[in-house]
């Protein structure tokens, strides 16, 4: 995968831990632009990127075992600084001649650590005794020639290693995570003083060389965006935009009646007043509608909107047919996740409208396939996009449809929307919008007995859901304030007409999904 130009890289090898993408991160909110690449990429491909630094990252392997993942044993001759994390500790170890206990036993949690070498530039004025997060099995029981201890723990004779001539550095603890709270400083003096990084990877500067490589990458071409509402397609239009104004730039949007309360306004409010750009607006509202009709089951109700999405896109074509470029709102977690770091040509072609007439080939292009969210809503901030859009929570292209249990009739949409307002808008009143990473409401299939005045009543309850997530993968369920939930619960079922009992989802993902269907 191609960096960005003039930026200062680092690379993080993978080997299968669940905590890579959270040592790229972290890598990134040090200003420090960073990719994760494959085990096994040969040394001369890592050289030509000409990284500032190496990143192993950990794994479930044992170094021992006869297809336990691999360095190159050429990276260590780049002349590149190296830091290993877990397995890359006990990695870096092994192909450098260390000795490597393997291990059935595991440490795991809290730890404390002893610093031995308070001088050592990872570890320079913490103080000696410190906590980090423990999770492994192996252990370094000998460091390389070359190497000195810097830190240990109760059970880990070198659970910190150092070799400065070199500067290759182990840490057995995993820094990435927030367990270990001097982990972010630690990466943080690695970039800056082992590798001697700037930290300038900013949206700023984002911003700019983005625009450049549209440019680049279009010419003089003419480029589609299909916005869902979402902060991933609307940065996506206005990076386009900023790079090559709006004559060549058409945006579609589709309103397939699915969306928020004031969703499908504030698109169309936002493109006239931010960016003077064509928008086809497409109002499909009662055609999904009458698709959907006496459907319940879920994969049928997402294949119905899926293709309905395709055959609105090419009644219109017409419109649309001038463009040769498709931009897409890609992020670096779907390029992860597809697979596209071990082989490119597979990379998820995945947005939220669900596809377009296969007839229509576009060239994709994905201006922000480097970024995870938080950076999206940065380089949409600086882009000028305003507080609504820059920290609209992520929705799914299926919209309320898979937030309704059963079929969906106008009543029950009208339902979970005036709900999931309220649900939005206590959020945002309790200032919670930034920590909370999807908050809505679900119509479950089911009536229950309640009383309202001297009325009896046999009516729905409103599932809240609220989630705390880093890239949706795993998410936790919010411990909401009391208060807010109260407010939420007296607001539904007193302006909510046919609701008369509000639930709270107290599960996290895994096993639950964010959404109900
Ligand atoms: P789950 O429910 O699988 O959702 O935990 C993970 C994240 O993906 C979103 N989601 C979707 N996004 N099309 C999308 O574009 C979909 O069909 C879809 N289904 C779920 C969900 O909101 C959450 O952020």
């Amino acid at each position: 995968m191609p960096q960005p130009p003039d930026t200062e890289t680092v690379l993080v090898i993978d080997f299968g831990a669940q905590y890579t993408q959270l040592i790229a991160r972290r890598i990134r909110e040090c200003h420090v632009f960073c990719e994760i690449i494959p085990a096994d990429t040969p040394a001369e491909q890592i050289a030509r990127r000409q990284p500032k630094g190496i990143v192993l990252s950990g794994g479930p392997a044992s170094v021992y075992e006869p297809n336990a993942p691999r360095a190159d044993m050429g990276i260590y001759q780049l002349g590149i600084p190296v830091l290993g994390i877990c397995y890359g500790h006990q990695l870096m170890s092994y192909q450098l001649g260390g000795v490597v206990e393997p291990s059935e036993r595991r440490e795991y949690g809290r730890t404390e650590l002893t610093v031995i070498e308070p001088e050592d530039p990872l570890f320079a004025d913490f103080g000696t005794r410190l906590t980090c997060w423990m999770s492994h099995g192996d252990k370094v029981l000998q460091p390389p020639p070359g190497f000195q201890v810097t830190a240990v723990t109760e059970s880990t004779p070198v659970a910190a290693m150092a070799d400065p001539a070199r500067r290759f550095y182990g840490v057995q603890f995993h820094p990435e995570v927030h367990h270990t709270p001097f982990g972010k400083q630690l990466i943080d003096r690695f970039l800056k003083r082992v590798c001697g990084c700037r930290g300038d990877w900013t949206p700023g500067n984002f911003v700019e060389q983005a625009a450049e490589e549209i440019r680049r990458q279009v010419g003089d071409g003419h480029v589609l965006v299909a916005v869902s509402g979402g902060v991933d397609s609307m940065t996506v239009a206005a990076l386009v935009y900023r790079a090559i104004g709006g004559e060549r730039l058409t945006c579609v949007f589709v309103d397939h009646g699915l969306l928020r309360a004031g969703e499908a306004e504030q698109v169309r409010e936002t493109f006239s007043r931010l960016f003077p750009v064509h928008l086809v607006y497409v109002d499909a509202r009662e055609r999904f509608l009458e698709r959907l009709k006496g459907v319940e089951d879920p994969e049928q109700k997402r294949k119905i909107i899926g293709e309905t999405f395709i055959r609105v896109f090419e009644e219109h074509a017409d419109e649309l047919r001038g463009c040769e470029y498709l931009a897409q709102g890609t992020l670096y977690p779907d390029v992860i996740e597809s697979g596209a770091t071990k082989h490119s040509a597979t990379i998820k072609t995945h947005h939220n409208v669900g596809g377009l007439p296969p007839d229509m080939r576009l060239k994709v292009i994905e201006p922000l396939r480097y970024l995870f969210k938080d950076e999206v809503r940065a380089v949409a901030a600086e882009l000028g996009l305003p507080e609504e859009v820059v920290w609209r929570q992520p929705f799914p292209g299926p919209g309320l449809a898979v937030r309704i249990a059963g079929e969906v009739t106008p009543e029950r949409l009208e339902m979970v929307r005036a709900a999931d307002k309220i649900v939005l808008e206590e959020i945002w009143r309790a200032g919670l919008m930034r920590e909370i990473w999807q908050s809505f409401a679900v119509l479950p299939a089911v009536r229950s007995v309640g009383v309202m005045g001297d009325q009896r009543t046999y009516a729905h309850p409103i599932v809240v859901r609220a989630v705390v997530s880093e890239d949706a993968m795993t998410a936790d369920w919010a411990r909401l304030p009391y208060e807010v939930l109260e407010r939420i619960s007296n607001r539904i079922v007193g302006e909510v007409p046919g609701v008369n009992r509000v639930l709270y989802d107290i599960t996290s993902k895994p096993p639950a999904t964010i959404e109900w269907e």
